[in-house]
């Protein structure tokens, strides 16, 4: 699948092996570029890449300043002219809800071994053992906790990015129903940061930096400044992975409060994608030239291998294991482990159908997407189709394998 040679593949996994967080950052830059295969999309990502990888923006930086050149649309007109996104804007009011009435006085016992806040074999450690490090059943709780923290605390900075890009794309996206239920997404997001922030601090009582992959991905949609590469990036990609993500660990956790949060989390993350399906399939069909929609299937199909390859809990990593374990070993158990593999593989059920529906699963990438193991996700139900009810009973369905 991947077009570097073999050769510079183990020159890259010696080099993350020997050298610390910064040189493994480099590595991962050196990976994204020599991956893109199309020209404009590495045109496009490149920037974005440097500011992640090289400098480390969501690092080094508390506040990071990401400069945007959308232009925001405004229109005299008020056209009604998208009964759907009508609807979903007053379905999407009647479904507010506020984030201080979720059960918060449940006591989260984060040295319980009744109620797991995740399975035991999400990260296999026995395959820790076989590399020479035993963890103490304490320590293996505590572990597991912090991985929760790590997955946590990466839904919580995507949730500000969802933030801020819902308030460029209602500025940029053409067409009044669109800006109309956009405003309602702002609150909805809002209301994510929220109660992901305060289960962190006042539940798990830790928060980890957003990781160097996410913040590309972040940087990269909010700079761009065509509405539809921000919607592409948010509402379908970023979202659809964090739909996939929601739903598994609401089936995977057996914490109350969590589950909670997450089920009315993932009800208003399904307006939000019906939302992107429904403003994008027309326009990429209709109202783009085959150019401009190869890049954008290019560049979703980079940023999916961005998220699925490399998003590896490296914080966590350096936090229990630098110096004991080399990298590449831990992303082989991180890759291998039942738990985290089947979570990684169940992010892409909800985005690869909604993918083939706005039209960027072409037969020019089926290909790349079957060597990810990816297409298999293909002939899913994409999103426009889902209403709460069906998505809800899809939750108590076990993943598709
Ligand atoms: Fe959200
Ligand atoms: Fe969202």
């Amino acid at each position: 699948m991947s077009v570097r040679p073999p050769w510079l593949t183990r020159l890259l996994d010696r080099t993350a092996d020997q050298g610390g967080p910064g040189t493994r950052s480099l590595v991962a830059l050196a990976s994204a570029i020599t991956d893109i295969k199309n020209p404009k999309v590495m045109t496009a990502l490149a920037p974005s890449a440097v500011r992640g990888f090289l400098l480390r923006r969501g690092k080094t930086q508390e506040q990071a300043r990401i400069r945007s050149s959308h232009a925001a649309v405004l229109d005299w007109s008020y056209p009604r002219e998208e009964p759907v996104l009508a609807r979903l804007y007053t379905k999407a009011l009647k479904n507010q809800w506020i984030g201080d009435e979720l059960p918060w006085a449940t006591s989260v016992d984060l040295q319980s071994t009744e109620v797991a806040l995740l399975p035991p074999d999400f990260i296999d450690t026995s395959m820790l053992e076989a590399e020479g490090i035993r963890l103490t059943k304490k320590e293996e709780l505590q572990f597991r906790n912090d991985v929760l923290a790590w997955l946590l605390s990466q839904f919580l900075h995507g949730e500000q990015g969802a933030l801020l890009a819902a308030t460029q794309v209602t500025e940029a996206v053409p067409g009044h129903d669109a800006k109309l239920y956009g405003a309602t997404q702002i609150f909805d997001e809002a209301r994510h940061v929220e109660v992901f922030l305060r289960y962190l601090e006042t539940k798990l009582e830790k928060k980890y930096e957003i990781n160097d992959n996410l913040f590309t991905i972040i940087d990269a949609l909010m700079s761009d400044g065509r509405w539809d590469m921000k919607f592409l990036g948010m509402q379908i990609m970023v979202e659809g992975l964090a739909l996939g993500a929601f739903s598994m660990l609401y089936k995977m956790s057996e914490e109350p409060l969590l589950r909670q949060l997450l089920r009315r989390v993932i009800q208003d993350e399904a307006r939000h994608v019906h939302f992107g399906v429904v403003s994008l399939r027309q326009h990429f069909k209709e109202e783009l030239s085959e150019a401009e929609r190869i890049e954008r299937e290019d560049w979703a199909l980079e940023v999916a291998l961005l998220m699925r390859d490399r998003f590896l809990a490296g914080e966590v990593y350096e936090e229990w294991f630098e110096g004991r374990l080399p990298w590449t070993k831990w992303r082989e158990i991180v890759e291998r482990s039942p738990g985290l593999r089947t979570f990684r593989q169940t992010m892409f059920r909800r985005l690869v159908p909604n993918l083939r529906e706005i039209g960027l699963l072409s037969p020019r990438v089926r290909a790349r997407y079957d060597e990810a193991g990816l297409l298999g996700y293909a002939r899913g139900a994409a999103a426009d189709s889902l209403d709460d009810g069906a998505l809800l009973n899809d939750l108590a369905a076990g993943p598709v394998t």
